[in-house]
């Protein structure tokens, strides 16, 4: 029969970003030719911090339209010194989260075999969360502005906007996501200080439990979670929050995980209306950048998000796998690490054992 063919947009950005999507390509690859699927890539190599820099724009005015028509949206990282970073992440990033509705950011954490994580209690096996964050709403609003600039009465506003809507259809994707995962849910709030939107947030995760019995949820407070989320990291599975409280729990569990060169995210339109985007957590590292030693694992484990998105769920375990693989069985690996491996070395030793 006919090959499925998956139309993938590359954006390797700036930076390690260009470093680090040759090995997700190298291993996507692979699994399409161990699962008999094509990719087909066009790569936006000049949207960047770098392109702003000379043009004035992140990416072409009609860039968006010109995504539109991919499968999936493979994204390296954005950032450079010299351009203010909400430059690059309304330029490109929200621009593309929110034109093609991808409402969920999913971040899975782990902690693996052969990584030495910062928190004590924070066994390898035991710590396997995922935080849902909501990704085009809530804080990051544009509603506000800036009044009386320069003058000693000088002051900003910013609003946050939840829609009942827009926070239920996140809520729906994280009680299914916790009904397929061990069943368990916590919701992230803050509604005993911010007492308009919080409540509202808590009231519609009252009324979406109810249709998901087989899920047990709680919720916590955003500063007693972050504690807990260190104290007790294994507690958790499936963490759902709003786009500010989700964007910082996320950083702080990848932390907890050992390093933020191996967390991946995945910016998600569920209904598949648009295409969703995939990338590591990291940033463009510009301390690093053109040395060739860049972590690849964030973009490798993005791009077996990518595949698990397309349809091809065991390619994806198969990824996920040989990444467990290679930190557990070999001392292969990169400077952030603690190893000595360059980028090409780290992404052949990997290849090998997938
Ligand atoms: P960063 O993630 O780029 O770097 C933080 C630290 O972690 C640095 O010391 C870096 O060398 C190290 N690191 C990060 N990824 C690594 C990898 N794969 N392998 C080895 N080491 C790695 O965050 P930072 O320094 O705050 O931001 C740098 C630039 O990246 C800024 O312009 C920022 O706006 C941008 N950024 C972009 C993101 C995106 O594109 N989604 C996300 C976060 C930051
Ligand atoms: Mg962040």
């Amino acid at each position: 029969g006919m090959t499925t063919n998956h139309r993938i947009a590359l954006i390797p950005g700036d930076g390690i970003g260009a470093e680090v999507l040759p090995p997700a390509q190298q291993v996507l690859d692979v699994m399409a030719r161990r699962y008999g699927f094509n990719l087909s890539y066009t790569s936006y190599g000049d949207w960047s911090c770098e392109r702003y820099l000379r043009e004035g724009a992140m990416m072409p005015a009609d860039g968006i339209d010109q995504l539109r028509d991919k499968d999936a949206i493979l994204l390296g990282a954005v950032g450079y010194p010299g351009v203010p970073d909400h430059v690059s992440l309304w330029g490109l990033l929200i621009p593309i989260r929110r034109g093609f509705r991808q409402y969920v950011n999913l971040r899975p954490i782990r902690v693996f075999e052969g990584i030495d994580s910062p928190v004590r209690r924070a066994r390898p096996g035991e710590v396997d969360l995922v935080v849902v964050r909501e990704n085009v709403e809530g804080e990051y609003s544009e509603a506000g502005g800036r009044l009386n600039a320069g003058f000693p009465d000088e002051m900003a506003i910013q609003e946050t906007v939840f829609t009942r809507a827009g926070v239920t259809r996140v809520l729906d994707y994280a009680f299914m996501l916790a009904s397929r995962r061990t069943g368990r849910l916590t919701s992230a709030t803050k509604s005993n200080g911010i007492v308009h939107t919080m409540p509202f947030w808590d009231q519609l995760v009252a009324e979406r439990a109810a249709s998901f019995a087989q899920v047990a949820w709680d919720q916590e407070h955003i500063d007693a979670l972050a504690a807990k989320l260190v104290l007790e990291p294994a507690r958790f599975d499936v963490v759902v929050a709003s786009n500010l409280f989700g964007d910082i729990l996320s950083d702080l569990a990848a932390a907890v995980a050992g390093s933020i060169g191996i967390a991946p995210a995945a910016n998600l339109n569920p209904e598949r209306e648009f295409p969703s985007m995939f990338e590591p957590v990291h940033g463009s590292a510009p301390d690093i950048a053109g040395r060739g030693i860049a972590n690849p694992l964030g973009a490798i484990w993005a791009a077996a998000m990518m595949l698990d998105h397309l349809g091809h769920p065991a390619a994806a375990r198969d990824i996920t796998d040989a990444i467990a693989s290679v930190l557990a069985k070999t001392d292969t690996r990169t400077p952030d690490l603690g190893g000595t491996a360059t980028t090409a070395e780290f992404t052949e030793k990997l290849i090998e054992l997938l």
